[in-house]
This record gives structure tokens, C-alpha cells and sequence, in this order.
């Protein structure tokens, strides 16, 4: 592996010398090496199976960390920043704290961690103190992190100087991962940079007041104008439709997105079949709405997704296309061939605010699976609670802007990058296996 691994760490490393890394927002904007990339079983497609370890989708930038050039997935619902950081563990990249120079564990856990757990992720920290006459033993801050979809991953957190962009951030804490259970190829990932409202996260260590991206899907005519930025301070509200990010609620996950989706349209008609208060919030904490990146299909509380999966089947069927398979009540296929010459109903999602209309494109929610058919990729939720999957996202840009409250508000805006970045230099994969 150390004979590979010069060559490839200059070549991308004079990759980010030369390409056009451009401040938005009197912020950054990571460009270089941008690439959305997703794996599913089709059969959760074909048969409606609920979310699936291994149905992830992966949204990468490239940053460099020590004197290394890596890169990681962009995770707005995990907290962590981490890398590979044990030879042999995957074929990916992996991050060396020999070779930095400014690597450094830190130990005893800093005081602002927490452990968080819910149905839709989880990270645990402890500390590992050393006995007297211990001989080898090094105090430790371990972490344990399971990713919803991807797997699990567990180390100790370190510092070390990141350059995000054209900024570096020295003293950044993350976690070196001695033990990686995931996929083996993340698309060239050596780790995750977490986005979410934990401690640990980027946005919380930077103190980011705001943060925005654009993926997009391979045969896009967009393509090759993906991005990442993030931005500190006070903004006039981007351009788009706003929604409110709703602060968790008690028993709900603090890390999470929340916004508030209140209907959905199908030809321009709200389905008033959905019963009111099916996207809120139980008592419990269960239900509600949350934005995702690395999941990619779309789950919905079931009482919407029939409404919504009897309303898209009749509006098909009226044209003559009769579904795949009617008796598999958790999905909604047709044959390609005749699909493809349909005129595909089209779906809006309707949040809280004015005008916060979220049109979608028929790739958005529709996708060829193989076998020659074409499915819907809103599934029934198993897990109470409704996740808006990065599919879904593609071709917007999304706008995050967060407040020191839990809240904050979402910005969605067809258009694409601002034009700085359409330079970017773009690599995208969808595979789909199985
Ligand atoms: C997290 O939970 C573990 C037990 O799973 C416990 O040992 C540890 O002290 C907790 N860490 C924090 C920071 O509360
Ligand atoms: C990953 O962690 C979760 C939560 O702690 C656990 O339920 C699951 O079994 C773990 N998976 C693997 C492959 O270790
Ligand atoms: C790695 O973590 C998994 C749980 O996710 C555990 O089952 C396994 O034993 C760990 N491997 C090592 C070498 O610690
Ligand atoms: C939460 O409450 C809802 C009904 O309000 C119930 O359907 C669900 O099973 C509850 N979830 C848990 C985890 O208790
Ligand atoms: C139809 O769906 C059912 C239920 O998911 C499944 O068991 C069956 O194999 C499917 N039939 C075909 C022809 O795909
Ligand atoms: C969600 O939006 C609806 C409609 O605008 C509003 O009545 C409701 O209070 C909002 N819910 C929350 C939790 O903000
Ligand atoms: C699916 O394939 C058909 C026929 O090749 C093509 O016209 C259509 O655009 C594809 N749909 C999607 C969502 O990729």
C-alpha cells in the first residue's frame, strides 16, 4: 500500500492546488472531488422492504488532514468526523497519524460529549484509563458511532490540522477508527465528516451559521456543478423557498433536521386523504420529519404513503399502465419499457411557510431498477418518523441555515450552483447492485 500511495496523494494533491476552491458567502466552498454515489438492494425497490443496513448513499468532498489528501462523506445526520486510521482495515485511503506531524489523541473525553442514541443512529464515548504498571497502555477518549444504513465504526478521538477548501483549521477533533464494519468501497471515502447538531460536528466545532450543498444525479444536465459550502455570521436569507428547521422536541433526536412537511400534491392537488397531524411529532417523540444525505430513498409514515401510492397507481393506471406486481402493497413498479413513454404524475411536498412548494422531477421519485423496471423511491417508514432521502434532493440547492435555539431555517432552491463553482471538477457513480 505505501508504494501506491505517494503517487496518489500528489496527484490529488495537485488537484486541490490547482482547482478553483471559491468563498461563497464569505465562507468556503469545497468543489474538488464532488461526487454523489449510492448503493440499494433493488429488491427493497421491487418488494418495498423497510430501510436496510447497506441502502446508503454517499455525498464526497475532498479535504486534506495532516499532510494527507483524503476524502470523506458528507453525513448531516451523524455527528462525528472520522477516519480510517488502521492499515488493511479496507481497500480505501487510510489516514496515517504517523506521517502528520500534528496528530495528537486527546484523552480524558472533552467535557462537552454526549452520548445520543435513537432509532436512527447512534454514538457512545468512554473514556480508557490506564492502571499503574500497565505496561503499553495509553489513556484513551474511545468512541462507538452506527450509522444509519452505512454500519458501525469505533476509535479515539485526536486533533489534527484539516484544510477544508482553502481554510485550515488546526486543532480539529475527530476520530481515528481502528475499527471500520462498512462497506468496503465508499466510492474512495476514508471516512465521514458529520454535519449534525452534535458537539463533535463540523457545523458545531466551527460554529457554522450556515451551510449549503448540491448534488446531483449522474445524467443530469446540471452535472458537474456539485458543491459543499459553509459560512460564518449573520446572511440575508438565501434565494429559494423557506421552511422553518424545527427545534427537537423532548424524546426526539437533538442532532437531527426537523422541518415541518405539511401535505403532499400530486398534479398540482393536495391529497387530502392523508389524515391531518401525520407528520408531527408524537409524545413520545416519534414521528416528525428529518432531512437525510446518506440515505437515499424517501420514508414516510404509512398512512401517507398509501394515500400516495393509490393516488400515483390510478393516475398511471388511467394512462393504461397497469403496476408490476399490485398485490406488493409496499412498492409501486412499472415495466420500463412502457413507463418511459408515460406522462409521469408529478409530485410536490408542501412544508410550512410561504410559497414552500418543493416541485419535484420525476427522477427525483422515480428510478430504473434492474430487470427492466421502474419503481417509486418513497417506501413506507418501519421505524415511525419520516426521512426526506438525498434522491429526493438532487438537482437543489439546500440551505441550512442554523440557530443557537435547535432551529433554523431551510432554503430550497431549483437552481444550481452559484457560478463560481461550475468549474468543479466532477466524478459520479450509482450503482445499483444486487
Ligand atoms: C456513555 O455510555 C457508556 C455506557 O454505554 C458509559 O460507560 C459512558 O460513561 C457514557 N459516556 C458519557 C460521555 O456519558
Ligand atoms: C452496530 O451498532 C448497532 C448499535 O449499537 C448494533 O445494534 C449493531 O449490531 C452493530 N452492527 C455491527 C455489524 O456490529
Ligand atoms: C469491530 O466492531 C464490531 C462491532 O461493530 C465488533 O463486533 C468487532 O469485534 C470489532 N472488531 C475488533 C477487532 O475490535
Ligand atoms: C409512540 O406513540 C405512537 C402513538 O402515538 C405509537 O404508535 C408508537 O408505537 C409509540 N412508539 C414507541 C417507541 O413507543
Ligand atoms: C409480488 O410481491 C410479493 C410481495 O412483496 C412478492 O412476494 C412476489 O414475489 C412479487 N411477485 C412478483 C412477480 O414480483
Ligand atoms: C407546521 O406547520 C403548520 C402549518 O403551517 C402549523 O400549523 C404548525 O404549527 C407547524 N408545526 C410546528 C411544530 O411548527
Ligand atoms: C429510465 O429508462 C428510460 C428508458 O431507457 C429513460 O427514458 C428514463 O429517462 C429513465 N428514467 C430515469 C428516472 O432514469
Amino acid at each position: 500500500m505505501t508504494a501506491a500511495m505517494p503517487a496518489a496523494c500528489s496527484l490529488l494533491l495537485l488537484l486541490l492546488l490547482v482547482a478553483p476552491v471559491a468563498a461563497g458567502d464569505g465562507g468556503e466552498c469545497v468543489i474538488d472531488g464532488v461526487r454523489w454515489a449510492a448503493w440499494a438492494n433493488s429488491k427493497q425497490l421491487t418488494e418495498g422492504l423497510g430501510i436496510p443496513e447497506h441502502t446508503f448513499s454517499a455525498f464526497i468532498f475532498d479535504l486534506s488532514v495532516g499532510r494527507q489528501a483524503l476524502s470523506a462523506v458528507m453525513d448531516i445526520s451523524s455527528e462525528l468526523v472520522w477516519l480510517q486510521c488502521w492499515p488493511g482495515l479496507r481497500p480505501t485511503p487510510t489516514f496515517l497519524p504517523d506521517h502528520s506531524g500534528s496528530f495528537a489523541p486527546i484523552a480524558p473525553c472533552p467535557s462537552s460529549v454526549r452520548n445520543n442514541s435513537g432509532s436512527f443512529g447512534q454514538i457512545h464515548y468512554a473514556d480508557r484509563t490506564c492502571q499503574p504498571g500497565d505496561h503499553g497502555c495509553e489513556a484513551r477518549c474511545r468512541y462507538m458511532e452506527h450509522i444509519y444504513g452505512a454500519g458501525n465504526t469505533s476509535g479515539y478521538l485526536a486533533t489534527d490540522r484539516f484544510g477544508l477548501g482553502n481554510r485550515v483549521v488546526s486543532g480539529m477533533v475527530f476520530g481515528c477508527s481502528d475499527n471500520v464494519t462498512m462497506r468496503d468501497d465508499l466510492n474512495g471515502a476514508s471516512g465521514f465528516v458529520g454535519f449534525s447538531r452534535g458537539p463533535l460536528s463540523l457545523v458545531s466545532q466551527l460554529r457554522l451559521s450556515r451551510f449549503s450543498y448540491f448534488m446531483e444525479l449522474p445524467d443530469d444536465p446540471d452535472n458537474g456543478n456539485a458543491f459543499v459550502c459553509w459560512s460564518w455570521g449573520d446572511y440575508a436569507d438565501a434565494k429559494g423557498s423557506h421552511t422553518p428547521l424545527l427545534a427537537a422536541r423532548p424524546n426526539q433526536n437533538p442532532y437531527l433536521y426537523y422541518v415541518n412537511l405539511t401535505g403532499l400534491q400530486v398534479d398540482g392537488q393536495l391529497l387530502t386523504g392523508i389524515p391531518a397531524g401525520t407528520f408531527d411529532v408524537r409524545a413520545n417523540g416519534s414521528g416528525g420529519v428529518f432531512v437525510s444525505t446518506t440515505l437515499p430513498f424517501t420514508y414516510l409514515e404509512e398512512a401517507a404513503y398509501k394515500v400516495l401510492r393509490r393516488e400515483l397507481m390510478s393516475r398511471v393506471q388511467s394512462q393504461g399502465l397497469a403496476p408490476v406486481n399490485a398485490s406488493a402493497g409496499h412498492s409501486l413498479c412499472f415495466l420500463t419499457q412502457h413507463f418511459s413513454k408515460l406522462k409521469v404524475p408529478k409530485l410536490a411536498l408542501v412544508f410550512d411557510g410561504a410559497d414552500a412548494t418543493m416541485e419535484l422531477k420525476a427522477q427525483n421519485y422515480f428510478w430504473n431498477v434492474s430487470g427492466g423496471q421502474t419503481c417509486l423511491t418513497i417506501l413506507p417508514s418501519t421505524t415511525g418518523g419520516s426521512v426526506l432521502g438525498s434522491l429526493l434532493q438532487t438537482g437543489r440547492t439546500m440551505t441550512y441555515d442554523i440557530h443557537g435555539d435547535g432551529g433554523g431555517q431551510l432554503t430550497f432552491s431549483g437552481a444550481p450552483a452559484p457560478a463560481q463553482v461550475s468549474l468543479a471538477t466532477l466524478l459520479l457513480v450509482w450503482a445499483l447492485l444486487f
